[in-house]
């Protein structure tokens, strides 16, 4: 997030001495795009780099459904059953060399520590509360945040309450759309969201501990665990731009217009290849002419994923509080037959959803053939409707 923080001490210049109870603090630059991009200096009480144990490597591989049909999907991800922890919990649905989605819903408290070491996350927290401790200090989260955490970042979530996430993960930077900053990185008057909604990690707590912790770093497409013979939050101070930080949902203003305003006014986060947008309660279209609900469309170059997180959304029919559906490029939708009669003359919509629109092809994994309700591909068409037959796809 381009707003200058600092938290704890620093010292009065960039590297310069910093001393802590007769030791020299280890000073870390943690930046993007070599020295070119944003950072954070942290000062550490242990050198960053001392480890005691290089302990076991295992390589993330995600098993692929290739369905038989290319074809709209809807994957019904309210039944799914708790597994794992806030990390280790998360289930790919779709992935691609840009973005990878998947779905959490952990049964248990992270008993360890977790850095993304090449790619950025964003975790949209659609139930639960609790607090992400980090190596720059905690944030909290409630329901309907987005919680960004920057790669690099050391952290441990700490729940309250049954949680259910929907987690980005990306090798490019999930950033603020460019076109809602000025030149200094300022939101400008026109974007559906300013400064003040956004929520940087909060108090910094340093830990002078020793002992044994365990860090688990994802790295080169695998999970590489050190074990640490001191405390990974040994920050005593830091300074700059990279740090975990929230948005919620409902500080999304949504942006309309007389007839139908496209997704591009609900964008949120811009990444490498895709989008993350948010669809908040609003008021709809208000030309006395206007079809308050999208025209079938082909995105050529689109894959479409939406998630469905509250109140009802007009134009799909069947979905469900946790649905995803799933529209690839290269086959147009639409809102289901009598949708758009049914919705002339809506002045508004209470749907919340989160979309992600990839420009490249996403592939579906093993999990998102568990959850298929094969019937939606025909949604469109109320004859073959009436007379299912089952798609044969596996
Ligand atoms: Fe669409």
């Amino acid at each position: 997030m381009p707003m200058y923080q600092v938290r704890g001490e620093v010292p009065r210049k960039r590297h310069t001495q910093l001393w802590r109870d007769g030791r020299l603090l280890t000073e870390e630059v943690m930046g993007l795009r070599g020295f070119s991009g944003n950072e954070t200096i942290l000062y550490h009480l242990v050198t960053p780099s001392r480890i005691r144990e290089a302990a076991g490597f295992e390589p993330v591989r995600h098993e692929e459904w290739e369905p038989a049909s290319h074809v709209h999907r809807h994957l019904r991800t309210a039944g799914a059953e708790p597994w794992g922890d806030p990390v280790s919990g998360r289930r790919v649905l779709l992935w691609n060399e840009d973005v990878e989605l998947s779905l959490c819903v952990p049964e248990r408290e992270q008993e360890h520590f977790y850095r993304n070491g090449e790619a950025d996350e964003v975790v949209f927290v659609h139930e639960g509360s609790g607090t992400l401790e980090t190596i720059l200090g905690d944030l909290p989260y409630v329901p309907g945040d987005y919680v960004v955490v920057p790669r690099g970042i050391t952290h441990r979530f700490r729940t309250a309450g049954r949680q259910r996430h929907l987690v980005f993960t990306s090798p490019g930077l999930i950033e603020i759309p460019r076109r809602y900053r000025n030149e200094y990185g300022q939101l400008l008057e026109h974007a559906p969201y300013g400064n003040r909604d956004l929520h940087p990690v909060g108090e910094l707590r340093t830990h002078d501990e020793r002992g044994e912790f365990r860090v688990t770093v994802r790295v080169r497409r695998g999970l590489q665990t050190y074990v640490l013979d001191h405390h990974p939050f040994d920050v005593v101070g830091w300074d700059g731009y990279v740090y975990p930080w929230t948005f919620n949902i409902a500080d999304f203003e949504p942006i309309t217009k007389r007839v139908h305003m496209p997704p591009p006014a609900h964008q949120t986060f811009e990444g490498r290849n895709f989008v993350i947008c948010s669809f908040c309660p609003r008021k709809l279209d208000w030309d006395p002419q206007a079809v308050p609900v999208p025209y079938a469309h082909s995105n050529l170059e689109s894959d479409e994923v939406m998630y469905y997180a509250a109140g009802s959304y007009a134009a799909r029919r069947g979905v469900e509080t946790g649905s995803i559906t799933v529209h690839p490029s290269g086959i147009a939708h639409a809102p289901q037959p009598g949708r758009a009669e049914a919705a002339l003359g809506a002045t508004e919509t209470d749907e919340v959803a989160v979309m992600c629109d990839t420009f490249h092809p996403l592939r579906l994994s093993r999990f998102a053939s568990r959850l298929d309700d094969a019937t939606y591909a025909y949604s469109w068409n109320p004859e073959r409707e009436a007379a299912p037959a089952p798609i044969t796809d596996s």
